[in-house]
């Protein structure tokens, strides 16, 4: 068939074989809920240029990505995403690696009692990624997190910007969606951040930082209702396995490619992650929620807020508990 520009159907169909130059690539190692919706929201956002789904279970990846894939057309995204079974040199390259491989929590567990069986894969899938993508920024989302991401230092001796941990930036979007149903108000208005360690008890709410439109919340809540809105926040993930007969994934997933645009368009946005303290906080030696500021080279800054001393405490009791589980991973 002749074309109205001259060319034939023949001439278009070449263009299968087209090279695309990749500008920005991203792994998401593990295609369950978390991993699958995080790949979902990067494609559909077009937060990266080429993305790749990696799993050990064969062809779910595969199938997860064309799925996806088949909504391109429909919400108008030209992102590129391929799913493979464990096969390391496609993710070669990777500008960032989100690890969400490993067992969520059933109703009832903590995320600490994943441990052992999730340390075992975050090491090994953190030597495979490397060993492909030495220059990779790695985020952190498997449980327990903050041990998880401290367990990538040890066994990878990257710089510490280079490795993030996600759980603030799901527990501060947890915090707002808490505080616009308190305030009837959108959750895009108001602000709030949450600091300490990714579990139940270990979850540092700010509410005296928290804001509608630049009032302070504590203006516009009493301390009985901001007590409320940080106790569901605290159990804002046990509250979803509970309904859910496993962990949540919406959320996670988009936090988790949050931070991936974060870092890939050098944005210099604040949000709570994970990070390795060095006297921040007055501590050492452990990764814990904290505010940082990412861009193009990861965590670019730590900053240190201005706690009271009620604050300090619960951050102090916080990392304490997150010490204590980082020692189960020398049993
Ligand atoms: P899931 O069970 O749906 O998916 C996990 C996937 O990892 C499975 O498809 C499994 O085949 C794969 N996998 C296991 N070993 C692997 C390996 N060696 N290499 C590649 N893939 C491997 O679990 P879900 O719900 O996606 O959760 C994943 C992790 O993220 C869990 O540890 C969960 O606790 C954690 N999580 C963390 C959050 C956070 O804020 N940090 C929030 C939600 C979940
Ligand atoms: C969550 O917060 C379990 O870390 C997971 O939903």
């Amino acid at each position: 068939m002749q074309l109205r520009s001259g060319k034939s159907a023949a001439d278009l169909k070449n263009t299968t074989n087209i090279k695309y130059t990749t500008m920005s690539k991203v792994t998401v190692v593990g295609a369950g809920n978390v991993g699958a919706t995080c790949a979902n929201v990067l494609v559909t956002n077009q937060i990266a240029d080429e993305v790749v789904l990696l799993d050990i279970k064969e062809g779910v990846s595969e199938g997860k990505a064309m799925d996806i894939m088949q909504t391109a057309n429909i919400l108008g995204t030209n992102t590129r995403l391929v799913g493979v079974t464990n096969d390391y040199k496609m993710t070669e390259g990777s500008d960032m690696v989100v690890i969400t491989s490993g067992i969520p929590r059933k109703p009832g567990m903590t995320r600490e009692e994943l441990i052992g069986v999730n340390a075992g894969i975050v090491k090994s899938v953190t030597d495979q990624i490397l060993a492909h993508s030495p220059n990779a920024i790695i985020l952190c989302v498997s449980n327990p997190m903050d041990t998880m991401t401290y367990l990538i230092h040890k066994v990878s001796g990257l710089p510490k910007n280079r490795i993030i941990g996600m759980g603030g930036a799901l527990d501060s979007a947890r915090f707002k969606y808490f505080l616009s149903l308190a305030l009837g108000a959108n959750a895009t208005e108001v602000e709030g951040i949450v600091i300490g360690g990714h579990g139940d008890t270990t979850m540092i709410p700010l509410t005296r930082f928290a804001a509608y439109r630049g009032l302070p919340a504590s203006s516009l809540l009493s301390e009985e209702q901001l007590q409320k809105v940080a106790a569901d926040t605290m159990v804002g993930g046990a509250t979803l396995t509970k309904l859910l007969g496993t962990s949540a994934w919406y959320a996670p997933g988009a936090a988790a490619a949050q931070v991936c645009a974060a870092v890939l368009h050098d944005q210099k946005k604040l949000i709570s992650c994970s990070a390795l303290l060095d006297g921040e906080y007055g501590e050492k030696d452990l990764c814990i929620g904290v505010p940082c500021i990412l861009g193009k080279n990861g965590i670019e800054k730590i900053v240190e807020f201005d706690l009271n001393e009620k604050e300090k405490e619960l951050f102090k009791a916080s990392a304490e508990a997150v010490h204590k589980t980082n020692a189960a991973l020398a049993q």
